[in-house]
């Protein structure tokens, strides 16, 4: 048998919006020995609150993951009005697959207290993986800033360094909540915390073709078979107005990150976030030059090994069989 290779176990939250891609970076997540999940945060964002927390029970069911823990958060961004993407991910936000009515309990605290909390007491460094909207997040850090001395690092799906997937400046995550965006990478430029971003430009390169799909249902397991399926319907729009081969995994690219940083191809650029331009709302503003002076910098993922991420995803899933 295969051996994942081993990297030093992380202590990880992860904040999402379930979403078909943030269900299969889930599932990469809890099939991955290597990440120590203390908790997941929900956020409005693919589509409503109630929906977003039903299907992470839903997932972690799926995955036979029921002690963990899942915390919903905040029902609608800082500033700007709500939007969703359930035109991406179907109405009940899993591609219309139906679950079985998840059984496992919703924690009782709110994401934004568990974050805060969390970091606050945490004694040992932790990794934020965010694959939704940010407005969790700003949130916790409104109430608490210096909470985030305890991060090792956040690694996020969202921007694009080209055109957007939302408005042609805005990829949906940045677009949903851009205030929250703004907190976020402020934050941590000011205490000086290191922060991947995985735009567009390289989860557009992380497409399920149909083989992979294949290679995916080859596994004979039930749930890398949900997952095929899921992803047979997954973001045609985007997959028509981009010109791909098939739908984008973009967040767990976020998770493959953790797992195998080697597999992408990172850039430190001085960035931010557009909040007041009606025309480029949410737009993840590069700075390549340094003209803007912006306080901060990013690592921005500019490459990706595909195929190595497809491997590390179908070796994960085996784990499930
Ligand atoms: C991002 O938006 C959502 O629809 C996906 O789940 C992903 O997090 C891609 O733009
Ligand atoms: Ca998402």
């Amino acid at each position: 048998m295969d051996v994942l290779p081993t990297h030093k176990s992380k202590s990880l939250i992860i904040d999402c919006d379930p979403g078909i891609d943030d269900a299969v970076a889930l599932l990469l997540a809890m099939a991955s020995p290597q990440l120590d999940i203390l908790g997941i945060t929900t956020v409005a964002g693919n589509v409503s609150i109630e929906t977003t927390s039903t299907n992470a029970r839903s997932i972690c069911e799926l995955g036979q993951r029921t002690a963990l823990k899942i915390f919903p958060g905040c029902p609608r961004p800082m500033v700007r009005k709500p939007i969703i993407a359930a035109h991406v991910h179907g109405e009940n936000g899993l591609g219309g697959i139906r679950f079985p009515k998840p059984q496992m309990p919703l924690q009782q605290k709110h994401g934004v207290d568990f974050l805060r909390d969390s970091l606050l007491q945490s004694t040992t460094p932790i990794t934020l993986a965010t694959l939704g909207p940010l407005t969790n997040i700003a949130t916790a850090i409104v109430q608490a800033p210096q909470m985030v001395q305890t991060l090792e690092r956040i690694v996020m799906m969202g921007g694009a360094a080209g055109a957007g997937n939302v408005s042609g400046a805005a990829e949906f995550n940045f677009y949903a909540d851009p205030h929250a965006a703004q907190v976020v990478l402020q934050t941590a430029a000011e205490y000086e915390i290191p922060v991947t971003v995985i735009p567009l430009d390289v989860t557009h390169r992380a497409i399920a073709t149909p083989p992979r799909r294949q290679a995916l249902r080859d596994l004979h397991n039930p749930i890398a078979d949900t997952i095929a399926t899921m992803l047979d319907n997954y973001g045609l729009r985007e997959q028509r107005d981009m010109g791909l081969s098939g739908p984008p995994l973009h967040d767990p690219c976020v998770i493959a990150y953790l797992l195998q940083p080697e597999l992408f191809v990172t850039e430190s650029v001085p960035a931010t976030i557009e909040v007041a331009s009606p025309l480029t709302q949410g737009r993840l503003v590069i700075d390549y030059d340094g003209e803007l002076d912006l306080p901060g910098r990013i690592d921005l993922a500019t490459g990706i090994n595909a195929e190595g991420f497809y491997g590390l995803l179908t070796e994960a899933l085996k784990s499930f069989g």
